[in-house]
């Protein structure tokens, strides 16, 4: 009996552990040309024969980039992703959420961004949240990751509703921004297209722009597969605004589990390695949502010095020029 119980627990343990390993599990996967346009890098941008997986490179003529048709108020954003390998320096991978095309001085933004690194140094994942034009007040984090992102395909995942966002790698969640009073309009709040890049950073990505891309090691290639486009589209000229096509905001409203913040507690004790919630250097006094913990200020002190707090920020940088689009409008 002792037996069958112990096997029992085990199976379940073993569907927990299967059911949580994809966020974005039975959600539809659309082609490219249903869900997405080429943005900018003309033929650096391949779609595969499935029509769903796409590769981005970038060599010494442009980076590339994609962009969901439709803009998005809240839901779950998706993709496998595998960044390329060896010798990366100054090249950046963005997957993230935007509409700064129609929103010039009060837009939103939801970032990944992959920052490449020299041979034998681990890529670096950085998240951010910008709203209503809140380009002077940077919220990033980085991070390092559990495995080598070069060598596999690895989903990352954005889910935002509208009182909070999570960043997902895999099946574990890494931040969580919950809308507070105090965010006021710096907490996204207009429809936002998806998009992908890949473009030079060299000025600032690696070490604060100490390495920067080197073409020899072109194309760099990032590839990408089971896009996930879950939310509510919208028509932004529409007022009131109303989900144009299921899901209803409803049926993305997940918040994290008590397992899931464990896990999530866990990768940032571990994995993390700068917060601006403990620069001091950018900020003088503390953002509201700052919880300090004497701990982990001392561990992050040990990381970055140089790409910020040194004095080489690129948080004012327009957000064009950030995602490499600038080469969208001189083609
Ligand atoms: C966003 O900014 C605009 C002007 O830039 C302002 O009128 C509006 O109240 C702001 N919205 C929020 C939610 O703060
Ligand atoms: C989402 O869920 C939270 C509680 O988990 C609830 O307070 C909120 O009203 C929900 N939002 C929507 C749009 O259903």
């Amino acid at each position: 009996m002792a037996c069958f119980q112990l096997i029992l627990l085990l199976l379940c343990s073993i569907l927990v552990i299967a059911s949580g390993n994809d966020i974005g599990r039975n959600l539809p996967i659309i082609s490219f040309d249903e869900g997405y346009s080429h943005l900018f890098g003309d033929d650096n941008l391949v779609v595969l024969r499935d029509g769903k997986s796409v590769h981005l490179s970038l060599d010494e003529r442009t980076g590339s980039g994609f962009m969901s048709h439709d803009l998005y108020l809240n839901g779950l954003f998706s993709a496998s992703i595998k960044l390329p390998s060896d010798y990366t320096a100054g090249v950046v991978v963005a997957f993230y959420m935007s509409n700064g095309d129609m929103y010039d001085k009060n837009h939103d933004e939801i970032d990944f961004e992959f920052l490449g690194n020299i041979r034998g140094k681990e890529w670096r994942v950085q998240t951010n949240v910008y709203g209503n034009g809140s380009t002077s007040v940077g919220r990033e984090e980085r991070y390092n990751l559990w495995f080598d992102p070069s060598e596999d395909f690895h989903q990352y995942s954005i889910l935002w509703t509208e009182d909070h966002i999570i960043f997902y790698v895999d099946e574990v969640a890494i931040r969580e921004i919950a809308k507070e009073k105090a965010m006021g309009g710096d907490f996204p709040s207009k429809p936002m297209s998806l998009y992908a890049t890949i473009w030079d950073g060299s000025d600032w990505a690696t070490n604060g722009g100490k390495y920067r891309v080197n073409y020899k090691y072109a194309p760099f290639v990032a590839q990408f597969s089971n896009l996930i486009l879950h939310g509510c589209a919208v028509d932004p000229t529409n007022n009131p605004l109303k989900c144009e096509n299921s899901p209803t905001p409803r049926s993305i409203n997940r918040s994290i589990t008590p397992p899931q913040r464990l896990k999530m507690e866990s990768f940032r004790k571990k994995h993390m390695t700068y917060s601006y919630c403990y620069d001091r250097t950018r900020y003088k006094s503390l953002m509201t949502e700052c919880v300090i913990n004497d701990q982990e200020a001392e561990r992050l002190m040990r990381f970055d010095p140089v790409t910020f707090g040194g004095g080489k920020h690129h948080h004012g940088r327009r957000r064009r020029h950030h995602h490499g689009q600038t080469l969208a409008t001189s083609f």
